[in-house]
Formats: structure tokens, sequence, C-alpha cells
């Protein structure tokens, strides 16, 4: 009898790609996945560290996954409750000991070893497993089974930059890149599932310096060996580093079709001496020549970035820089924070405490533009016919999502048999976070260089 999985994903890409994996590694163990708690055999917490209260928000979500087990409990059967992911690797004691219940807490390095954990869980043992081990989980996860038309790859894990605001240093442990055959195969694999679309994942990824043929290879060299498999249309990265933009990842941006005029690239801040203060190691100016670089490759590329207000010793005279980079670039979307401060980080020890009220009041002036700006970009799109990848199901029936070249959700009344095919799109009208269209019947619209490229 096949027993039952719950996974909560909190976070980023990578915690998402985590739990695919969790779920692949359980699957010859006899766990299904289910959407709900009730009922399940095991029930694991996937937690992201990166910002706000973290750890409260494990304790509350726990209470109530607490429930589930008494409840199993009583029908005179067990189940387990399990916390991953970053939180479990900051505070797994902690978590132990304030959570009787709790069988498991292990980091994200450790996944592969799911099974000999669960093993001893059900044996009575509470378990925690926050190892940096010497093997890579990568040699040891199996191949996925349960990925879409636009399938996640992991091809970088960690970080060692250091910003000032940031635990992934700690909780995702030193950079690494996995082997470009490794990729290679997985990248076949997944089309040979169905995927049209692989987005390359890693903390850092374009510091990716994976072992190949002759030596290290770089991002742009992965992404042009990946542009060679038959079948696979789109590439896509995240999340990026300014100072590992190299010349060659920005011609890539000019030379390989496949790879998707988008551009996910964190500045943080415009201001020279917070970017300093928060060891970003490089300037405004570095960053808007990097964007300059990047248009002239592929002028119709849409922007994205990470903006933080309120990191420690932040001016107003700071956050008009900000305010004013924002302006000259122009981005297509964008994440936009208040700094939280992370214990461990030497920006949690700063002097210079912005009051949360300044914060609030930052953070509203910098969403209210770079919103305008979003809509705006979408807004560009009305009346255009645009290749659109289906990857989603919709909440009404009849209805497909997915996503333009440029990154944008377009909505569709569409088959089901749609589902996973790239389609000619019409562009109806447009929100601030998405657009809607109509599938294409006559070549009426002209298409944009950019789409005609995609297309050849
Ligand atoms: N406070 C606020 N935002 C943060 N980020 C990372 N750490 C913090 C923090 N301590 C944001 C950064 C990063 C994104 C993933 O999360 O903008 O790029
Ligand atoms: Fe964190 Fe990104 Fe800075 Fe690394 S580069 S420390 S992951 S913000």
């Amino acid at each position: 009898m096949s027993k039952k999985l719950y996974i909560k994903t909190w976070g980023c890409q990578m915690n998402v790609y985590d739990s695919q994996k969790m779920a692949d590694v359980l699957a010859p163990l006899g766990y299904a996945p289910v959407d709900a708690p009730e009922g399940a055999d095991l029930m694991i917490l996937n937690t992201c560290h990166i910002r706000e209260k973290a750890t409260e928000k494990v304790f509350s979500d726990l209470g109530r996954l607490r429930d589930h087990k008494e409840a199993k409990a009583e029908q005179g059967e067990k189940a387990l409750i399990a916390v991953a992911g970053c939180v479990a690797q900051a505070e797994g004691p902690v978590i132990l000991q304030r959570a009787k219940y709790v069988d498991m807490v292990f980091g994200p390095q450790t996944y592969h070893r799911l099974p000999e954990m669960i093993l001893s869980a059900n044996g009575g043992e509470r378990v925690v497993n926050t190892d940096f081990p010497v093997e890579s989980k990568f040699d040891n996860l199996p191949a996925s089974t349960t990925q879409g038309p636009s399938a996640m790859l992991s091809v970088q894990e960690g970080c060692d930059k250091f910003c000032t605001f940031c635990v992934v240093p700690y909780t995702r442990g030193a950079e690494y890149s996995r082997p470009v055959q490794q990729i290679l195969d997985e990248a076949k694999k997944s089309v040979e599932q169905g995927a049209k679309e692989v987005m390359l994942l890693g903390q850092n990824v374009n510091a990716f310096h994976g072992e190949g043929e002759g030596g290290s290879w770089d991002l742009a060299r992965l992404i042009d060996a990946l542009a060679q498999i038959n079948g696979l249309a789109r590439i896509r990265y995240m999340t990026s580093h300014p100072s590992d933009m190299n010349d060659a990842l920005i011609d890539a941006h000019g030379s390989i079709a496949k790879l998707m005029p988008f551009l996910h690239l964190p500045v943080q801040s415009g201001s020279d001496r917070i970017l300093d203060l928060m060891n970003r190691k490089h300037t405004a100016a570095q960053y808007i020549d990097i964007i300059a670089r990047v248009k002239k490759q592929r002028p119709d590329i849409a922007l994205s970035s990470d903006f933080i207000v309120g990191f420690p010793g932040e001016t107003d005279e700071d956050h008009a820089a900000t305010v004013e980079m924002v302006k000259q670039i122009g981005f297509a979307s964008c994440y936009s924070f208040k700094y939280s401060p992370r214990p461990g980080t030497p920006g949690a020890v700063m002097g210079g405490i912005v009051p949360e009220a300044v914060k609030d009041t930052r953070l509203h002036e910098l969403q209210a533009i770079l919103f305008a700006q979003q809509s705006e970009f979408n807004q560009r799109s009305v009346g255009k016919m645009m290749q659109v990848l289906f990857d989603r199901k919709g909440d009404k029936d009849g209805q497909l999502l997915g996503k333009s070249p440029w990154n944008q959700s377009v909505y569709v009344t569409a088959p089901e048999r749609l589902y996973g095919e790239m389609v000619d799109v019409t562009i109806e009208k447009a929100f601030q976070n998405g657009m809607a269209g109509t599938i294409a019947t006559t070549e009426t619209t002209t298409k944009t260089p950019s789409q005609k490229k995609e297309a050849a």
C-alpha cells in the first residue's frame, strides 16, 4: 500500500527543486505525494531562513502538523514529522528541544540520506542531520520523475560571497558546481520526459565552474552545450551575482537563441556606500555598465532584480540613490524586501538600525515605482504575438497558464491538450502581474526580432 507524503515548501526555487528531489528519493519506498497533511504518513516542512521570523513560522506550522500526527496515532498508526531546509540547518537542536513530537531535522545537503533517516525515525530515534557531507548529494539523488514542461535543474549550490545580510553561506555551505556531464544527462532526461525548457538553478548560478571536457566550464559554455540538445527550446538561469557576469555570459545573451531574453540580477541597493557595507563587491556604476552591455547584446531583454531597503546605516540619500537607479534602468519585474537581521550574519550586529516605520515608507515608495514599471512592461506587449510555453493548468476550467520568452505569466483559454506545448498567443490584456491572451490563429501580427530568433 502506498504511503502518503506531504511536503510544504517555503522560499526559493532551490527549495522547490529540493522538495521535488525528496519526493523522487522517497518514491521507491512507496511514498506518494499528497496536497494536504490529513492522514499523511510523512510530513516534511521544507523551510527557508532568508528573511523574516522563520523560526516562529516553523513552530506555528509544526503545531498544526502535530494535530494530524495525533489523529493518526489515535487510529493506531504512526506518522513522522520532519523539518528540512535552511531553518533546520541553522536551528536543528532548538527545534528538537522545543517540539518533542518532531522526529527528524535535516539540512539541505542530506536529502539523499532520507531512506536511512526514516528507518531510524521509525525505530523510535530522533534524527538530526545537519552535516555538510563529503559526498555530494547530487551523486546520490535519483533521476527526476516529477518534472513538467519547464524543468528545474540545479547546477550549483552554496555561496562564498558572504554578503553581510545573508544566511546562505552558512545554511547552504561553500560554493559547489556539479560536473558538466551530470547536468547534460539530467537535461536530456528531462527533455525525453517532455520538458521544453530548463531553468538552471543555483544560489550563485553564474559562479558556475563545473568540471567538463578540457577542464572547468563557465555558465556560458554550459548554456551553449545545453542549447545543442534537440527538443530543448528554452534555457533560463537564476540567481546571478553582478561580479560573475563575465563577457562570455553577456555575449551568450546575443548569440544563443535558446537563451531566453530575461535576466534576474539582484543589485540590492543603488548606493555605493550601502553596497560596500553589504559586501557586494561592486558599485552602482558597475551594475549599470553590466546592464548596458547585456542590452547591447539583447536590446529587448526583460530585467529583474532584488532590493533590500533599510539596511543598517541606510540614509534618505542612499535610498534616493536606489530610487534613481531604478528609474534609470527600468525593470520588468522585481522583488523588494525590508531588511531583516539574520542571527550570525555581520549585518545583524551593525550600528545604524533603521526604524521599522522608515523601512515601511521606503519599501512603499520603491514598490510603487517597481510595480508601475512592471505594469508598463506588460502593457507594451498588448497586441503582440509571442510564443507561450504552457506549463501550468489555470485555476479556472479550460484555462492554461504559460510563460512568454520574457518570463511574463500569460493566461489563455485553451484546450488541455496544449499543456506542455509552445503556442503562438496574441496578447489582449496586461496587468501588473501577468497578461491574458488568445491562441493566435492567423499571422496578422508581426513578430518582434527576438521572437523570430526564438522561433528559429
Ligand atoms: N533581509 C532582507 N532581504 C534579504 N534577502 C536576503 N537576505 C535578506 C535579509 N536578511 C533578499 C535579497 C536576496 C533575496 C533572495 O532575498 O534581496 O537577493
Ligand atoms: Fe547571499 Fe546571494 Fe550574497 Fe551569496 S551572493 S551571500 S546567496 S545574497
